[in-house]
């Protein structure tokens, strides 16, 4: 077996994966977006397009003048203005790129650009020549290169190495290729461009069809040694191959691939966390290594495999991107999943009650498809009498709300603080904020909504509320909670009472009470 060589990860969540539709970014966000990225070891990260706006310039600018660790790259059209603002953006980089394209395919020079391909040719071999007199790291992408006619392709790549190019990016710009197919154009690229060997091969893979991630390990077998990718695999239209996948199949495979990525794997779900917070843009459930259900075991027979021996079912240990493995309960869970869930929640049950429970649990499913942690302990105390772990500061006892185009939204709240009785009313922008607004004020100390993010779970105007959200305490420590319920308000209320119980025990965990102050 041959040396185990290197393929770096060039990462443009910044780039192409802000041009997905809805996706834009805060200057704050990129920033920090930027620093993880860092932190899980990307080896280039393509900051962004400085000549598309202001703020994509300060954006790039800041990274470049900042980041530690990787290659800053900054892209440009093949036009002289657009190389120079590119370069002032990542001249103050430890490790500059410039990044210029233009297209190669027939169909673009004609019907978008106007032009022959020979002005093409001229055009990319002034960009690289220009990008070449600011910094020796140039990056040239011949773009729609898989649908552009082979010969003449090779043609552009040659002329751009010839020009300066020192990496060149092999394009399926609009995910039209196959993987037999893609891996052959990259096999080609490597044996028909005469200097090929002075520059890197590099791949960008569109998922139109489906096939990025497929295409870019098929292209990294026939020697492409850089591959670009984003972050939960956003990007244009239906985005571009995704780091987390490539990244675990070159780890989970290594001697099918025989390479290596420089990726620090347990930061892979906490970036795909923070990508998907940030845009807003929810990460499908099942979407594989950082979809919820990824390391979620559902089915009995798979459960009782998993406790006798992780391998059975999986592959990859969630531990190894950051993350918890996890038995979810549901219709189709055993008694062994129940047992061991149960007994890791802390509760001691009989044979009887344990059936009792596993029957409860399945008929909730039923009804609500997903049954959360609290839901199997309150069937758990319910059945058993033993009571939940963690006592709660505050509960939920009666909730009104009213709101209409020609009223202000308002709640009214009636919580047990700590044992104590209390009704008190709020206003809001909508019947949740209101909600929101009358819990705060009876707490005693300030607990604040950092994100809510809402997802109807069935489909139609009964659908079951699936509410998700943070809330942060005093001490600027955040805290998950989710809540389920057929009514959106209702879900929001117990999300939020859920996420202020968790914030309210940590709290008095960390918090010294001061003399006659509150915890
Ligand atoms: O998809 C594409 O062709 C691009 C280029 C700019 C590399 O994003
Ligand atoms: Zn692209």
């Amino acid at each position: 077996m041959g040396k185990t060589e290197r393929v770096r990860i060039f990462d443009t969540t910044l780039r192409d994966g802000e041009q997905s539709p809805g996706a834009t970014l805060t200057h704050r966000e990129k920033i920090l977006i930027a620093q993880q990225l860092a932190k899980l070891k990307v080896d280039i990260i393509e900051a962004g397009f400085p000549v598309a706006s202001e703020d994509d310039f300060k954006a790039v600018k800041e990274i470049a003048d900042t980041a530690k660790g990787p290659v800053i790259c900054a892209l440009s059209r093949a036009r002289g203005n657009d190389i120079d603002v590119a370069w002032k953006a990542i001249q103050g980089a430890k490790k500059p790129r410039i990044h210029t394209f233009m297209s190669s395919s027939d169909v673009h020079l004609k019907y978008q650009f106007k032009i022959s391909r020979a002005e093409a040719l001229r055009m990319s071999i002034e960009a690289v020549k220009r990008a070449c007199g600011y910094c020796d790291n140039v990056e040239f992408s011949p773009m729609d290169a898989t649908r552009t006619e082979p010969t003449f392709l090779f043609k552009m790549v040659e002329a751009a190495i010839g020009a300066g190019a020192t990496k060149v990016n092999i394009p399926d710009t609009v995910g039209y290729a196959q993987p037999g197919e893609f891996g052959k154009l990259i096999a080609g690229v490597k044996e028909k461009v005469p200097n090929i060997e002075s520059a890197v091969i590099s791949v960008h893979c569109h998922n139109d069809l489906g096939l990025a991630v497929a295409n870019s390990l098929e292209a990294v077998r026939n020697g492409a040694r850089q591959v670009e990718c984003t972050i939960n695999g956003l990007g244009e239209r239906a985005g571009n191959a995704s780091l987390e996948e490539i990244a675990m199949n070159i780890a989970t495979r290594k001697s099918f691939f025989n390479v290596d990525t420089g990726i620090a794997l347990k930061e892979i779900y906490p970036s795909s966390r923070m990508v998907s917070n940030f845009t807003g843009i929810a990460v499908q459930r099942n979407k594989a290594i950082v979809g919820e259900n990824a390391f979620a075991h559902e089915a009995g027979i798979h459960q009782h495999g998993l406790l006798a021996n992780a391998q059975t079912y999986e592959i990859m240990r969630p531990e190894m991107i950051g993350k918890q493995s996890r038995l979810v309960l549901g219709k189709h869970s055993g008694w062994h999943a129940t047992g061991e869930v149960l007994k890791q929640m802390g509760f001691r049950l009989s044979e009887q009650q344990l059936q009792q429970v596993s029957e409860r649990i399945k008929q909730l499913a039923d009804k609500q498809k997903i049954v959360l942690e609290e839901d199997i302990a309150a069937i758990a105390s319910d059945v058993s009498g033993q009571l939940v772990k963690e006592k709660q500061m505050v509960v939920l006892d009666e909730l009104m709300v009213s709101t209409g185009n020609k009223v202000k939204p308002t709640a009214r709240v009636t919580v047990f603080v700590d044992g104590k009785k209390c009704t008190v009313a709020g206003e809001g922008v909508g019947p949740v904020d209101a909600v929101a607004h009358a819990l705060q004020s009876v707490l005693p100390q300030k607990i604040s909504l950092k994100e809510y993010h809402l997802k109807a779970i069935t489909g139609g105007t009964d659908a079951l509320a699936d509410v998700v959200i943070k809330v942060e305490n005093g001490s600027g420590a955040v805290f998950d909670a989710e809540a389920i319920n057929e009514d959106v308000i209702m879900a929001s209320a117990n999300a939020l009472v859920k996420g202020i119980n968790k914030a309210l025990s940590a709290g008095n965990k960390k918090v010294k009470p001061e003399k006659g102050g509150k915890a």
